[in-house]
């Protein structure tokens, strides 16, 4: 396939998991990727494992200044950005009477402030090229509705999809089009982590529940990083160009919007 010959993405988040998977994926389909992610050595790692249509690039996309650097390292590889996706994000959880400011904070940072000051600059980017290009940003069905023990994590992607919204309406009208993702429960390193975090407030094994959520999901299991690729390739490649400011849910059934 070669839906994205000839195209250029900058992917945050990409030295794993669901960016990494992504990143696959687009260089399946003809795209060269900046691997950019705050774990420099995991993602040269990632880059040298998918090969030459890709480099690693250190973002630490609370940081405006790496925001920019990143920003213009790839378009100096690469000469354009087509493509941004904003992966990168943090899950954080506890009790909402335990909830610090230390972790709200932190969680803002990452998943919302990331989100919208690389929206800003790559957009920025685009305009000064000429780009006709494409944003994906990463919600969650956490963004969709409250989560007893998840609040915090649950409102910074509410406003992912707040964010994808006005941005792709006001970014549309120089040809940039901005959607995003929303994926359910996605097994892998950031799952273990959830999954460790309930082992121990709800007194379970590991692997319980990850069990649980599979078994709730209406498909009969957890989502895998591949199961996200399609939508990824689709929102980026010239047939969703009349797609605007929306949030797809791709989640085995989970939520209805
Ligand atoms: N896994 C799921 O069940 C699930 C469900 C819904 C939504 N999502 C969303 O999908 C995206 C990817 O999830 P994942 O499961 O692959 O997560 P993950 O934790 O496996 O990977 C996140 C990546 O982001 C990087 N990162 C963290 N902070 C960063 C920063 N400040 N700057 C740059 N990079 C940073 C990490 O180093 C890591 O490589 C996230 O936006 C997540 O919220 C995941």
């Amino acid at each position: 396939m070669t839906r994205l010959a000839g195209k250029n993405a900058l992917i945050t988040g990409a030295a794993r998991g669901i960016g990494r998977a992504f990143a696959e994926a687009y260089v399946k389909d003809g795209a060269r990727v900046a691997i950019a992610d705050i774990d420099i050595t995991r993602a040269r790692e990632t880059a040298a494992e998918i090969g030459d249509a890709t480099f690693a690039v250190e973002l630490d996309v609370t940081d405006r200044q790496s925001i920019r650097a990143a920003t213009m390292e790839t378009s100096a590889r690469f000469g354009s950005i087509d493509i941004l996706i904003n992966n990168a994000a943090i899950f954080t959880a506890a009790p909402l009477v335990e909830i610090t400011t230390e972790d709200y904070q932190r969680a803002f940072d990452v998943n919302v402030h990331g989100t919208l000051f690389m929206m800003q600059s790559v957009a920025r980017h685009m305009i000064n090229n000429g780009t006709r290009g494409r944003i994906i940003n990463m919600a969650s069905q956490a963004g969709r509705r409250g989560e007893p023990l998840v609040a915090v994590y649950c409102a910074t992607k509410a406003a992912v999809i707040s964010l994808t919204q006005s941005a792709g309406l006001n970014l549309i009208r120089h040809g940039i089009n901005v959607n995003a993702i929303s994926p359910g429960v996605v097994d892998g390193e950031h799952w273990d982590g959830v999954d460790a975090f309930f082992a121990d407030l709800e007194d379970k094994p590991l692997g319980q529940k990850k069990i649980e959520v599979g078994q709730g999901v209406p498909f009969g299991r957890m989502g895998r990083a591949e199961d996200l690729t399609g939508m990824a390739v689709f929102l980026a490649s010239d047939e969703a160009e009349y797609i605007v400011a929306q949030t797809y849910n791709v989640d085995g059934g989970q939520w209805m919007s």
